[in-house]
């Protein structure tokens, strides 16, 4: 197979995980016998330093030519902690999210049985754990109006959902639940909100077009609990953006960790893999970074967009190898962890290569 693939690491850790996510698909093709074609683009804050804009034209240009991309991190300490700033990273990423139609963001919440101690909830709780979210990704507070008035005092951020959005987030959850325990659970604020009272709606009357799947609804105050409590309550959620953003980065505690959380970006054109997490300046350039949520989002891309299922469970396959060797990044890692076996950025891509 014939594949061009765009590589945009964007900011801090999106450029050492990205490497490595690469380097697997180069594998991959070697191994498979496929011809996987590159080209790189910028996002994000090193966009904006070399070109004012943190999504230039030239890089939505290269996305709309490629038939897939892999997605690193965008952000800056600089503009987290200056409110003030017009131009920001996370502007070249909503902007390639809504540009490129990816209405539905498909985060796994993958528990690898090795990983069960990394975690801070009770390994019993844990085991078994295995659940597929649908964040809504091009709609909500993220893309309503929104503005500082006049005296500086008071801002507003308008949370909109129109129909349609919901809809076609839904069906794909629906489909999805129908693939796996037929549970769908749909999270909102109903109680509350009117754009989650729409939500809701919406859902309620798919729902008999699914008879086989049973609907549950909860509030995401309550949800947030449960999925603690209980994990394995849950199966196929889905939820809006903002709702979604929040519960995938508590849900990265039942898989160990943000360095393990990957995501498929997906809608009206060309696909986007990308880790949960952020930049993560804490760490950044220091070669700790866990690559995983990379390599496992270069596993959904194969998998979804190339629809190469083989191929993406050769990834999982040798993901779950590394770690039943032991070997661990130091975000997964725990009092058990033979200190050998905790692994930089590149060694952790290196012992993987070695299983592929
Ligand atoms: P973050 O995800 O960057 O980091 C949160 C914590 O998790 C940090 O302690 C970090 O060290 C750790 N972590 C994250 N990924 C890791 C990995 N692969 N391996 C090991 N540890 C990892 O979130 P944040 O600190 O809230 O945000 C930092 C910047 O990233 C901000 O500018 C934010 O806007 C941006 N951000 C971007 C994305 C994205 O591009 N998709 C996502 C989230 C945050
Ligand atoms: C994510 C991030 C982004 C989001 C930010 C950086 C805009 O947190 O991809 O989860 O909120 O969608
Ligand atoms: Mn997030």
């Amino acid at each position: 197979m014939k594949k061009h693939i765009l590589i945009v690491p964007g900011d801090g850790i999106g450029q050492e995980v990205t490497a490595v996510g690469k380097q697997v698909l180069d594998r991959i093709a070697e191994k498979f016998n496929h011809e996987f074609t590159y080209d790189e683009a910028l996002i994000g804050h090193v966009a904006i330093e070399a070109t004012g804009d943190p999504l230039p034209e030239e890089t939505l240009v290269k996305m709309r030519a490629s038939d897939a991309i892999l997605f690193g991190a965008v952000g800056h300490p600089k503009y987290d902690n200056d409110p003030s700033a017009k131009v920001r990273p996370e502007q070249g990423l909503l902007k390639m999210r809504k540009e490129l139609g990816l209405y539905a963001n498909l985060r796994p919440i993958k528990l690898f049985d090795e990983l069960l101690e990394a975690s801070s909830i009770k390994a019993d709780i844990l085991r078994g754990a295995d659940i597929l979210f649908f964040r809504e990704l091009t709609g909500d507070v993220y893309f309503g109006k929104r503005e500082r008035l006049e005296d500086g005092n008071t801002a507003y951020d308008t949370m909109i959902y129109h129909k349609y959005e919901v809809e076609r987030i839904a069906r794909k959850a629906f489909e999805a639940a129908r693939t796996r325990s037929k549970k769908l659970m749909s999270v909102d604020k109903a109680n509350v909100l009117e754009s989650s009272r729409l939500w809701r709606e919406v859902i309620q009357k798919l729902a008999p077009e699914y008879p086989d799947v049973e609907v549950e609804h909860q509030f995401i105050d309550a949800a947030a609990m449960l999925l603690i409590k209980d994990p394995r309550r849950f199966d196929v959620v889905v939820t809006g953006n903002l709702f979604g953003d929040i519960l995938t980065d508590e849900a990265s505690q039942i898989a160990g960790s943000m360095g393990m959380l990957a995501s498929a970006s997906v809608g009206d054109s060309t696909g986007v893999y990308e880790p949960i997490h952020g930049s993560a300046h804490d760490i950044t350039g220091k070669g700790v970074a866990n690559p995983l949520a990379s390599v496992l989002s270069a596993a959904l891309m194969l998998d979804i967009s190339f629809g190469l299922k083989a191929e993406s469970e050769a990834i999982i396959a040798a993901v779950d190898g590394v770690l039943k060797d032991g070997f661990r990044t130091r975000d997964i890692a725990d009092t058990t962890t033979d200190a050998s076996k905790i692994l930089g950025t590149d060694a952790m891509g290196a012992e993987l290569l070695k299983r592929l």
